[in-house]
């Protein structure tokens, strides 16, 4: 399966996609990023993957850009990995491939920015990421995958984040890599696992 992964800034889960994908039947093809200096972007050239940055002042034109390359380029799955911007409903219709996200929260708790601080000024003694499709709705669409770590007492964002990131890595290549088999099938509005629709998160250690 020919996949494209959009970030927008050090890449770390790229990185983990790009080290797991032969064992996984998924492929890199492109690599977009709203930011010239991502350190994904420089991650994806190491590895020969074609990279294009796009300028998203104007988020229309970007989006329309995007599209044509993923056409271009047969992309069969979209990943936004560490992607800092909202894609437009128009966009998620036409492009006519699933797109998941990875969230670092145990969704639908801490939808948006600064999960890590949110959860530590909670006191709660779960934290964790989520891999979910996207919709129309930020980090809302159908929960595919979680992961679980737990928060310290004497954890700071740092050190949390360190944990969750550790788990991400794992989390996505594994989604991706049941995507790419067909085990597990997307559309925007849900997600079978071997056929039958998925009733809860699958729960990645
Ligand atoms: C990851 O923690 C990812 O979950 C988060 O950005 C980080 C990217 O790190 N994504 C979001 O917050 C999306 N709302 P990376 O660039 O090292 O992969």
């Amino acid at each position: 399966m020919k996949i494209a992964v959009l970030v927008s800034g050090r890449g770390s889960n790229l990185k983990a996609l790009i080290e797991q994908q032969t064992q996984n039947d998924y492929e890199i093809a492109l690599v977009i990023s709203n930011k010239a200096n991502a350190g994904g972007l420089r991650i994806a050239e190491q590895h020969k993957i074609l990279t294009h940055y796009i300028d998203w002042s104007d988020g229309n034109a970007a989006e329309k850009k995007a599209a044509c390359l993923l056409a271009q380029t047969d992309i069969e799955l979209v990943v936004l990995a560490g992607f800092m911007k909202i894609l437009s409903p128009s966009f998620i219709e036409t492009i006519n491939t699933p797109i998941i996200n990875i969230h670092p929260s145990l969704l639908p708790a801490y939808p948006g920015l600064n999960t890590h601080q949110r959860v530590l000024n909670a006191g709660d003694t779960r934290h964790g990421a989520s891999v979910h499709v996207v919709n129309d709705q930020l980090d809302a669409g159908c929960l595919i995958a979680q992961t679980i770590v737990e928060v310290y007492s004497d954890d700071n964002v740092d050190t949390l984040s360190q944990r969750v990131l550790q788990k991400e890595h794992k989390l996505l290549a594994h989604v991706v890599g049941l995507l790419a088999t067909g085990v597990l099938t997307c559309t925007q509005s849900q997600v079978l696992l071997n056929q039958q629709p998925l009733t809860q998160p699958l729960l990645i250690t």
